[in-house]
C-alpha cells in the first residue's frame, strides 16, 4: 500500500469542485486517510514547491496557491502514487487526456485544479508538510472485498 498527498487547489475550491474530485478518488477505490482545509502561506508554498522556486513561473504560482483555501488529502491504495497521477492527467489542462481530471475540468497550465505527489520520496516529504502522523487515520474499509480480490494486495 502507498500513501500520496493530494491538494485540491484554489481553483478547485472556488469552482465548487471539491466533492466532484474527491468522488473520483473514492470511486476508484482509494481511501481518504486524512483531510483538511487550509490556506497555504508563502512560506509553505516555498517549501512545497522547493524545486520550482527559482523558475520564472514561481511568483505567479505562489500568488495562485495562496489566493484561496485549499483542501489537502492523504490518499491510500495499491500503487496510489502512480494511480492518482494517472487520474490527474498531464500538467497542462489543454494537453491532458479526456477522462482525466485535468482533461475534463481544466484548460490551464497553472490552474490545473489538483496537485499529487510524483514519487515515494515526494509523497513522504509532502505528506509531512501537511499532516502530523496523528492526523492520518489508518483503517481498512469493510467494503475492501468489493474493490479487489484478496490476492491483489
Ligand atoms: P503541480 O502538479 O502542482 O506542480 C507544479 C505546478 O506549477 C503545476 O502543477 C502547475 O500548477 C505549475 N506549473 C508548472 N509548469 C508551469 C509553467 N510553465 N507555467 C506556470 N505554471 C506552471
Amino acid at each position: 500500500m502507498q500513501k500520496t498527498l493530494v491538494l485540491l487547489k484554489p481553483d478547485c475550491v472556488e469552482r465548487r469542485l471539491i466533492g466532484e474530485i474527491i468522488g473520483r478518488f473514492e470511486n476508484k477505490g482509494l481511501n481518504v486517510v486524512a483531510m483538511k482545509m487550509l490556506r497555504v502561506t508563502p512560506a509553505l508554498s516555498k517549501q512545497h514547491y522547493a524545486e520550482h522556486v527559482s523558475k520564472s513561473f514561481y511568483p505567479n504560482l505562489e500568488s495562485f496557491i495562496t489566493s484561496s483555501p485549499i483542501v489537502a488529502l492523504a490518499l491510500e491504495g495499491l500503487e496510489a502514487i502512480r494511480v492518482v497521477r494517472d487520474m490527474l492527467g498531464a500538467t497542462n489542462g489543454l494537453k491532458a487526456a479526456p477522462g482525466t481530471i485535468r482533461g475534463d475540468f481544466s484548460s490551464s497550465r497553472q490552474m490545473n485544479l489538483v496537485h499529487a505527489s510524483d514519487s515515494e520520496e515526494s509523497a513522504t516529504r509532502e505528506l509531512a508538510l501537511y499532516f502530523q502522523p496523528s492526523e492520518v487515520c489508518e483503517y481498512t474499509p469493510t467494503l475492501v472485498g468489493s474493490f479487489r480480490a484478496s490476492d491483489e494486495s
